[in-house]
């Protein structure tokens, strides 16, 4: 994002331009700086553990052009669910290029979970035996939950631990992969998605040691190598103006250190490192451009805007801070004033007492930053308000890579019985 005289441009394209020929609400990713992101941290984890592979976790921004992105950078993608997975194979991503990290599956999605021949990673020792009476995977992964987790969301993005839903308790792991040797499978990975959104360079190496700990523990006791050991997403960047972001070097650096030590510590062979960023990549390389359609003074001055809650939720979900930009006022003087969407909820009330320009006015453009991950993935249809468009910019074009939703999305596979007709 850039802003000259006022004026806010997405990769070389005016914010003005992009509202005019799309439409607000808008979602603007920067193909530049998502491969730019991307090629940091694989550069960076590489210098100090060349065997690095990383995973796109796809429920972050499953836009099919971002994930060609992420294909074409060399990426994987770690999947959620079976739709994720026909997702990834609708770019050309299959077999060991994919992961099935799912949590909770009914049958459905392991049978369709193992057919479809990704990487299994189970989030729990009760689908093995479920997952065995579909078939034996060559290759099998768990999900370990190693007792710690973190998030810069708080509770909310914080994946483990002994409040967190996912992943198998670490007295649990050494039976889950003998259970798994004994069915015939031959090829081992191991498993960790602890938090979301960390830019504590230090918090990597340390939940890695803990993992190790776990995973070097059972390969010891039943003689089984790890062929890849899957550290999870979690990097971090900064919402706030001024905050400091991770310090990518260090996290790898410690990381790969600790990975290497505590490997050799129980005799693993050394294992392929992968890991499954998602925010680090599309976050801060996408932004959401809404209008200013009404303004209002009540007992307090409230700008409403075409961005509430059911455009981007995390602020109404999790408290969390995105910062907004106005179109050509950015050097205006401020005031304190609230902003909210425009739904029939207090909740889309989402902007309190915010700096923003003071003769912000109706037909006015709002940026704001930080929306690439999480943003069109959680948003929904709510109060008939559809989802937004989203836009791919590029070498100073902007494609449309998803087109408004229209009123037949909204009642699409709906039906009205008959006796309800007339
Ligand atoms: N791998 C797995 C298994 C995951 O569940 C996730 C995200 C990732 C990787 C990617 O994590 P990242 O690098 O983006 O931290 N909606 C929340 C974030 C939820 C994270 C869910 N899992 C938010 O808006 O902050």
């Amino acid at each position: 994002m850039n802003i000259a005289n006022d004026k806010i441009s997405v990769g070389g394209i005016p914010v003005a331009d992009l509202a005019q020929r799309f439409g607000t609400p808008l979602y603007v990713y920067d193909e530049a700086k998502i491969r730019e992101n991307y090629r940091r941290v694989y550069q960076t984890f590489t210098k100090y553990y060349p065997d690095f592979e990383m995973f796109y976790a796809v429920k972050c921004c499953n836009n099919p052009a971002i994930v060609n992105i992420m294909r074409q950078e060399g990426a994987g993608a770690d999947c959620a669910s079976v739709n994720e997975i026909l997702l990834a194979k609708s770019v050309g991503l299959t077999g060991e290029k994919v992961m099935f990290s799912g949590n909770f599956l009914s049958d459905d999605d392991i049978r369709q979970g193992l057919e479809s021949g990704v990487i299994f990673n189970l989030d729990d020792i009760s689908i093995l035996p479920r997952l065995l009476k579909f078939g034996t995977p060559e290759m099998i992964s768990f999900r370990v939950n190693p007792g710690y987790g973190k998030s810069n969301v708080g509770e909310y993005v914080t994946n483990a631990g002994p409040n967190a839903k996912f992943g198998l308790h670490p007295s649990q792991v050494t039976e889950a992969y003998r259970q798994a040797k004994a069915a015939g499978i031959k090829r081992f990975g191991a498993h960790m998605m602890t938090g979301s959104c960390i830019t504590d360079a230090d918090y990597f190496p340390f939940v890695t040691g803990l993992l190790m700990d776990i995973i070097g523990q059972t390969g010891k006791e039943l003689g089984i190598d790890f062929e890849f050991i899957d550290l999870g997403g979690g990097l971090g960047i900064p919402y706030q103006v001024g905050e400091e972001g991770l310090d990518l070097e260090r996290a790898a650096m410690k990381t790969a250190e600790m990975f290497r030590t505590k490997s050799a510590e129980y005799g693993l062979k050394p294992p392929q490192l992968k890991m499954e960023p998602a925010r680090y990549f599309v976050g801060n390389a996408g932004y959401l451009i809404g209008t200013v359609h009404s303004i209002k003074e009540s007992y307090k001055k409230i700008i409403g805007t075409d961005i509430g809650m059911n455009v981007l939720c995390r602020p109404a979900m999790y408290g969390s801070y995105h910062h907004i930009y106005v179109d050509g006022k950015e050097s205006h003087d401020r005031a304190a004033l609230g902003l909210c969407g425009q739904l029939c909820e207090n909740t889309d009330f989402w902007v309190k007492d915010r700096q923003l320009p003071a003769d912000i006015q109706e037909g006015d453009l709002v940026v704001v930053e930080n929306a690439g991950a999480y943003g069109f993935g959680m948003s929904y249809q709510y109060n008939g308000r559809l989802r937004a468009a989203e836009v791919l910019v590029h070498d100073g074009q902007a494609d449309l890579i998803r087109a408004r939703e229209t009123f037949e999305d909204m009642v699409r596979h709906t039906t009205v019985p008959a006796h309800l007709k007339g």
